[in-house]
């Protein structure tokens, strides 16, 4: 058990580390996602990761949901539902899994719970009224 949760770690940390998970939040993400608000064309960053982090106890589960959406956003798995109706879907992204999962990690690691759970922008970033 532990000797295969060892070689599991090492093989994700080397993709971690070969690809940089803030570049590619800069080329593919910020046309679209500002970090803070106000918003661009679609939720700033750091509300929906707020919502992820409220919603995944794991950084495991966390990012399988995310990699997941970000490959093929739905309406019924959107952690942020609300966001639909104002920005509309977004788009399925074009990275491969690995990019996909270095972004993603980058992105999930970018929550302040300084902020407390709910992401701490009312009415702005943050469209979940159910998070209180
Ligand atoms: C063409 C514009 C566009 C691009 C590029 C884009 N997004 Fe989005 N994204 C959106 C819109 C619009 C929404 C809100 C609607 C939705 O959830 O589908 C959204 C929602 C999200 C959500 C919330 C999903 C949820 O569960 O509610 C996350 C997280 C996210 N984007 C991350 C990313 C990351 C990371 C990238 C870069 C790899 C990216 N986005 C690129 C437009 C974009």
């Amino acid at each position: 058990m532990t000797g295969m949760g060892l070689l599991f770690n090492t093989a994700a940390d080397a993709a971690t580390k070969t690809l940089d998970g803030q570049a590619i939040f800069d080329r593919n993400c910020t046309v679209c996602h500002a970090m803070n608000p106000p918003p661009k064309s679609a939720p700033p960053i750091i509300g929906v990761i707020s919502q992820y982090h409220n919603k995944f106890q794991t950084k495991e589960d966390g990012l399988n949901h995310l990699v997941a959406y970000l490959k093929l956003p739905k309406k019924q798995d959107a952690v942020e539902p609300q966001a639909i109706t104002r920005f509309g879907l977004m788009p399925p992204s074009p990275l491969s899994e690995s990019e996909l999962k270095a972004v993603a990690g980058w992105v999930w690691d970018q929550y302040n719970p300084a902020m407390g759970a709910c992401g701490g922008f009312r009415g702005q970033g943050r469209m979940n009224k159910s998070c209180n």
